[in-house]
């Protein structure tokens, strides 16, 4: 596990640092992500999900994505949704558990860790940059999906050059919730080359993007 990221942190000094950073926004984190729903549901339409399918939500935190791939995948459908910090993840077992999902599990472990009963049809990376820095957390996660899976990434990124003095504030706002907060020029570049038919649309007037692919086979 103590693979070294491309800015040279050991995968365990970034998970270590993250955890502490969800230590303290754990309580606030859902007020807020308002802004950001519209982007969390063309995320998870991007997968294309059907009735009966097994999603796995990477970096779940308090699950605020749960709900919305339980409809998609329905009473007959498995959604997995895993976390490393515990802060996090208790909020999310308390929404699975306040509404009674048979067919939602939670694992609470790092992603380089993560062990499924059965490959997923569908991975969901909704604003999970560590997770996508880490190499050996991405052969991870990829290794817990079937060939074809599809795969959708939303997630925030520098803006393009012409605005590149604000790209100070997008570092800090990263760093706010990330433990390896730079690397923003292109954060998908460890799982981009992984996926076939790879599509990239920015977002947020180019401070953030949304992406697809399908797991090669
Ligand atoms: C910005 S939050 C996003 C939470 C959720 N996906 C959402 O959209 O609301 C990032 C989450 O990734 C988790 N995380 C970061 N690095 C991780 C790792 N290596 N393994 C598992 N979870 C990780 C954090 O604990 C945090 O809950």
């Amino acid at each position: 596990m103590n693979v070294r990221s491309p800015a040279g942190l050991p995968d365990e000094a970034v998970r270590i640092a993250s955890i502490e950073k969800y230590r303290h926004r754990a309580a606030g984190y859902d007020a807020t992500c308002g802004p950001t729903w519209p982007i969390r549901e063309r995320t998870i339409n991007l997968l294309d999900l059907r009735p009966g399918q097994a999603v796995l939500d990477v970096g779940c935190g308090t699950g605020l994505s749960l709900a919305r791939l339980r409809e998609c995948v329905g009473e007959a459908g498995q959604i997995h949704g895993f976390d490393q910090s515990p802060d996090m993840l208790k909020q999310a077992r308390e929404r699975v558990a306040a509404a009674g999902w048979q067919n939602v599990h939670l694992h609470e472990t790092p992603a380089q860790g993560l062990f499924l009963p059965a490959p997923v049809d569908a991975l969901l990376f909704h604003y999970t940059h560590d997770v996508l820095r880490s190499a050996s957390a991405v052969e991870r996660l990829l290794a817990c999906a079937r060939p074809g899976a599809a795969v959708a990434i939303a997630g925030i990124k520098y803006f393009p050059l012409w605005l590149a003095p604000l790209n100070i504030w997008v570092y800090f706002k990263n760093h706010g919730y990330n433990g390896a907060p730079g690397e923003l020029r292109s954060p998908w570049d460890r799982i981009a080359p992984r996926l076939d038919g790879w599509r990239l649309t920015p977002t947020q007037y180019g401070m953030g993007y949304i992406a697809s692919g399908r797991v090669r086979a």
